[in-house]
């Protein structure tokens, strides 16, 4: 399977990397299967409403291009979300929305879904359980 021309873009020209300087939640995950890491910044604010949202969101990837594609389209649409909507994006969804990945690369976006978890999780002070290896072979 040829990459998508979304999932290239995101790659080339990935949305929000870097770090905040002063964040309120990081996560940092490695990825079992190959070893790459990746970093995700949280800054949260509230709504309107009093719901906590994610106000911005930046990562650091030391991995491969799906990887740092999967993290560009996480950050794309975990920004702005509430914490609990933000919570919910499974690395299927962030797959489905690069226009589909190659099945060996799929472990490639556990990271970004993850990482996002333990900032929230960080933040929450709060001990970040998923254990990215079980999750990773059950989907295998
Ligand atoms: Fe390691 Fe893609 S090969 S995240």
């Amino acid at each position: 399977m040829q990459y998508s021309k979304i999932l290239m873009d995101h790659f080339k020209n990935p949305r929000n990397q870097g770090e905040l300087k002063s964040p309120d939640g990081v996560g940092e995950v490695g990825n079992p299967v190959c070893g790459d890491m990746m970093k995700i910044y949280i800054e949260v604010d509230k709504n309107k409403k009093g719901e906590e949202i994610i106000k911005d969101i930046k990562f650091q990837t030391l991995g491969c291009g799906a990887a740092i594609a999967s993290s560009s389209m996480l950050t794309e649409m975990a920004k702005g979300k509430t914490i609990e909507e933000a919570l919910k994006i499974t690395r299927e969804q962030i797959a489905e929305k690069l226009g589909g990945m190659p099945k060996e690369k799929i472990h490639c976006s556990v990271l970004a879904a993850a990482g996002l978890k333990k900032a929230v999780a960080d933040y929450r002070g709060e001990t970040f359980t998923e254990d990215l290896e079980e999750e990773e072979h059950a989907h295998c």
